[in-house]
């Protein structure tokens, strides 16, 4: 049960991200250009194990449109890693991934995410964990950078590979770095080269600064890496997975039309629950580089309901 196995290569992932990915973000995306995977944002198996479970479990909500899906999850407690691999294989996803790359400071201060690189112990319990917990049933992976402090991509990765997961995605910052400086590929072509030498069998997806296709098959071709993750590349571009079409394409009732789509999917899936503020980051995505841009985007930051985002739509429309 190894869908990374049957991916033709090379392949592209919509990365992880927290309050952007969400269900609702990826049916957008799976509309304007499907990927080959899809990520759901980082979910706490800790949280997944506690009282507020109920809220936690709201991030790992899927839709058939997007698929093969991997839930991600980050933590402390490997027996919580465990009993949340078995949730997830209940809830059927395809793969499981876990969170070793997260540079926020409030989070790595608790000894999680990208915190597991400099400590091994705690990150070979967490994988062992997660594996028992799948039963086998669906491929687990891991999701890092090229170290926490100081870069130590070869020693890590070694580590990483020498565990039984079936994919590998490798970010090329350090986590002090967050994603402040440009990312490394050539640090994630030592990773690739490594596998190769050890003779793993385990997929090497390369993370960081690709932004359209063309990027994806230079990454390819200098790297080697099987796979390619896109994250930010979405904002500038919910397109940027589909080789025929762009947002630049789209005419102003185009974008209204995906505006107003995100907007009725948002409402159906959370209703007043999760706080309107949210989509505006999206409004940002689908309202931009075109002429009179600007001044349409600032009526969207104004509008504080989903009556007044669609009377707003109403009255852009020609
Ligand atoms: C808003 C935001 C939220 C993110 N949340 C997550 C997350 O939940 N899990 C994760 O592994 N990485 C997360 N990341 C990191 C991305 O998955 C990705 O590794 C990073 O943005 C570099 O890739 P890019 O240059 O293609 O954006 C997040 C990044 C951003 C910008």
């Amino acid at each position: 049960m190894n869908f990374w196995k049957d991916l033709k290569k090379p392949f592209t992932v919509l990365a992880p991200m927290e309050d952007v990915t969400d269900v609702v973000f990826r049916s957008i995306v799976a509309d304007c250009g499907r990927p080959d995977v899809f990520f759901t944002e980082f979910t706490s198996a800790d949280g997944l194990n506690s009282p507020g479970r109920e809220k936690v479990a709201k991030r790992l909500v899927k839709r058939n449109v997007e698929s093969p899906i991997v839930a991600q999850i980050w933590g402390k407690k490997p027996e919580n890693y465990f009993k949340a691999a078995q949730d997830i294989v209940e809830m059927g996803f395809d793969g499981i991934d876990i969170n070793m790359g997260c540079p926020v400071r409030k989070i790595v201060k608790q000894g999680v995410c990208s915190a597991l690189i400099d400590n091994e112990p705690l990150a070979h319990e967490v994988i062992q964990a997660t594996i028992e917990g799948t039963a086998g049933k669906i491929p687990v992976s891991v999701k890092t950078r090229l170290g926490f402090k100081v870069k130590r991509t070869e020693e890590w990765a070694a580590f990483l590979l020498n565990h039984d997961i079936q994919a590998l995605t490798i970010h090329g910052r350090i986590s002090k770095e967050m994603s402040k400086f440009p990312c490394d590929w050539d640090e994630i072509k030592k990773v690739v080269d490594l596998k190769n030498k050890l003779g793993k069998d385990i997929v090497i997806i390369g993370n960081g600064d690709v932004n359209s296709l063309d990027e994806v098959d230079q990454r390819v071709r200098e790297t080697g890496v099987d796979g390619v993750m896109i994250g930010r590349g979405v904002f500038k571009d919910p397109f940027v997975f589909n080789p025929n079409k762009s947002i630049r394409d789209l005419n102003l009732n185009e974008r209204l039309d995906l505006v107003e789509t995100h907007v009725d999917r948002f409402a159906e899936q959370y209703g007043t629950k999760r706080n309107f503020e949210v989509l505006k980051r999206f409004f940002k995505i689908y309202v931009s580089d075109f002429d009179g841009a600007n001044e349409i985007r600032q009526k969207f930051m104004e509008v504080k309901s989903f009556n007044e985002v669609k009377e707003l739509i109403k009255s852009l429309r020609s």
